[in-house]
């Protein structure tokens, strides 16, 4: 396992814009947090921050994401979006792009569990954290990040669900040109996010675990009552579930969960 290596990164970037300019670190706090936190004026549209180590990497629902170091890929992009309308669309678009990249390089069926994250034969392999910075009514900074489980070979107890890539197919994963090819798709993605392209929505819709089936969902841990019927996500990234009675609900809070067990 190696330092991330940059210059070899960007001779596989084909982006114009995102991910060129992209800070690395050694180590860092955590690379969400850097960006939250950092002055405005030292931060573009698009770049990345990355890290090799994350002594306090947050997961979702205040979970931390541990990482072997230099092992996995972990790192956050930093979005200046016109708008906050669709920001959870936003954040499936970049987890959508990074499972369209493995399911291409890797031949692995990788699958989204909303809210972010991506799962391959059952077990997770990437999530994302998005995190938006408001100055008022204006959306500042919208930071998205992801963490991927690349060559990583074995995972402590307690998280029993995470498996890696190379867990998979057996081969050590070369990170700088997967986090290169997983940036060109996201540009495409997002390209398709600014002019609403309702094929975005269509396609997160068939990866999605769960859609069109009866699933159990939870609000704030707590099971909704009876199975409800997941019809997908809306132009907003939202979920919409049907539940016995006809009455739709949509979700847009990351304390919704659905039970694994009920798929
Ligand atoms: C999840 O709980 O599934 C989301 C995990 C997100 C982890 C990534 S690693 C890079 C970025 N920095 C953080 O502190 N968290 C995200």
């Amino acid at each position: 396992m190696h330092d991330f290596d940059t210059i070899r990164y960007k001779t596989y970037l084909r982006s114009t814009s995102l991910g060129r300019n992209i800070a690395v670190f050694p180590e860092l706090e955590s690379t969400n947090t850097w960006l939250k936190t950092a002055v405005s004026s030292g931060l573009s549209d698009g770049m990345i921050c990355l890290a090799d180590r994350q002594i306090k990497g947050r997961g979702q629902y205040q979970k931390h994401w541990v990482s072997e170091p230099c092992a996995n890929l972990t790192w956050s992009y930093l979005l200046k979006p016109d708008t906050h309308d669709r920001l959870f669309l936003l954040a499936l678009a970049c987890i959508h792009a990074v499972a369209t990249v493995i399911e291409r390089n890797y031949d692995l069926g990788a699958r989204i569990k909303w809210p972010n994250d991506l799962m391959v034969n059952g077990k997770k392999m990437a999530g994302v954290l998005a995190e938006a910075v408001f100055n008022g009514n204006h959306l500042e900074r919208f930071i998205v990040g992801v963490g991927l489980n690349v060559n990583q070979r074995s995972f402590p107890d307690y998280v029993p669900e995470a498996a890696s890539i190379a867990q998979f197919t057996g081969q050590y994963v070369d990170r700088e040109y997967l986090l290169a090819e997983i940036v060109n798709e996201t540009d495409l993605f997002l390209h398709a996010w600014m002019g609403k392209d309702t094929n975005l929505v269509q396609q997160i819709n068939r990866r999605l675990i769960g859609y069109g089936k009866r699933v159990r969902v939870s609000v704030d841990g707590i099971a909704h009552d009876g199975d409800m019927l997941l019809l997908g996500v809306n132009n907003h990234g939202h979920l919409l579930v049907l539940d016995n009675t006809y009455t739709v609900h949509t979700y847009s809070y990351e304390q919704v969960r659905i039970d694994a067990h009920t798929i």
